[in-house]
């Protein structure tokens, strides 16, 4: 990286992920000159960390930009869909994790690992794409590029903090009330998700499929700009704090061996090979929190079709899904002079 140091906001700056985000900014050494945290008026005044000195956090406004080269946007879609364009337009490029832009064909949808090349500062954003999809497509890139991916079906598992702060929070409170027999309420969602699975990420779409299944089909293709390869995705609120978990079933377009598989995983980007089951070793959220590599294991082939292979894909959803790939989007923007 250049000697060059830019003046960045982070917006949702209190939040799960944006939180996360000053934390790998300062933990990857990003070259910061100046950090603007941003939030609503609710966190107007919060103080927090970066590179030990306190930045009091200031409300979203539409002047909030000026004068900056960079901010990671992480405050849902309808604060991405008022406030990145404003951003793009004052000449501060977006990374934004949100989905508000991901399918937008101008929009690159980047994850480091797969499509670099997607990169560009023309439209003013480039989007980040869903934390399942992110950590499924950097485990099947060395495979796609191998032998071609032909159909995934993919069932996933994913941590509470997915949905940010308040749904750690309902966890957290829900286990408590049961160990105590205390009645149990929920708010953030439609069921307790203690001790319960709910096959329901983002809202039920007339297809059948919900916004989060939807989203692993159609932001794979765009990130592997392979729009024949076909993907069938469930996906499941479990009761864990951090990490998904993802079981990722591939039909490949040519043969490949279980063997050759570990071995392209074992020198993948990004990518940690952890299968050994005779000792007990294979991914697990728990082992993923805290790391930047989507981790891999349990490879085997899948019997019921020729070129079959099954595997468990686990990442840490708020630093990989999210957080790591923004920061990672914008290393690419300085390394190539794009701010
Ligand atoms: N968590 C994940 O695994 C994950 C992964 C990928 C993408 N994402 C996406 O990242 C975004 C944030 O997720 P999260 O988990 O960090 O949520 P979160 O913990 O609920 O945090 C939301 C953040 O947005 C801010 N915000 C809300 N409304 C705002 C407004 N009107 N103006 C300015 N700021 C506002 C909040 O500020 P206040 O403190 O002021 O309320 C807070 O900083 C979502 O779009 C989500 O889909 C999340």
């Amino acid at each position: 990286m250049q000697d060059k140091a830019f003046d960045v906001a982070v917006v949702g700056a209190t939040g799960a992920v944006g939180n996360m985000m000053i934390q790998v900014l300062e933990e990857r050494s990003f070259p910061v000159r100046s950090l603007k945290l941003l939030a609503s008026a609710r966190s107007a005044g919060k103080k927090l960390s970066f590179r030990g000195r306190q930045i009091t956090v200031e409300e979203l406004r539409e002047d909030s930009f000026e004068g900056l080269q960079l901010a990671l946007f992480s405050a849902g879609g309808s604060v991405s869909r008022t406030f990145a364009p404003i951003s793009a337009q004052a000449g501060c490029v977006v990374v934004d994790n949100s989905s508000a832009f991901r399918m937008d064909p101008k929009i690159p949808l980047v994850v480091p690992e797969v499509n670099p090349d997607a990169v560009t500062v023309a439209p003013g954003i480039i989007a980040n794409p869903n934390c399942s999809t992110i950590q499924m497509v950097v485990a099947l890139k060395p495979i796609q590029d191998a032998v071609g991916i032909k159909r995934i079906v993919v069932t996933t598992f994913q941590a509470v903090s997915g949905t940010g702060k308040r749904a750690v929070d309902e966890l957290r409170r829900q286990i408590k009330d049961l160990s105590n027999g205390d009645p149990v309420n929920w708010e953030v969602y439609p069921h307790r998700i203690a001790f319960n699975c709910l096959p329901h990420i983002g809202a039920f779409l007339e297809n059948g499929y919900t916004e989060e299944e939807m989203k692993m089909v159609n932001e794979t293709r765009k990130i592997f700009n392979d729009y024949s390869i076909g993907v069938c995705a469930t996906t499941v609120r479990v009761p864990v704090y951090y990490g998904h978990s993802e079981s990722v079933n591939v039909e490949t377009r040519n043969p490949i061996s279980v063997e050759q598989v570990r071995d392209l995983l074992s020198s993948a980007s990004g990518v940690k090979l952890v299968d050994t089951p005779a000792d007990k070793l294979y991914p697990m959220p728990i082992d993923s929190e805290g790391r930047d590599e989507t981790l891999v294991g349990r490879i085997r082939k899948d019997p019921s079709v020729e070129n079959g292979l099954t595997m468990w894909v686990v990442a840490d959803n708020i630093r990989k899904g999210a957080a790591t790939n923004a920061v990672q989007i914008a290393e690419i923007l300085v390394e190539r002079n794009l701010i």
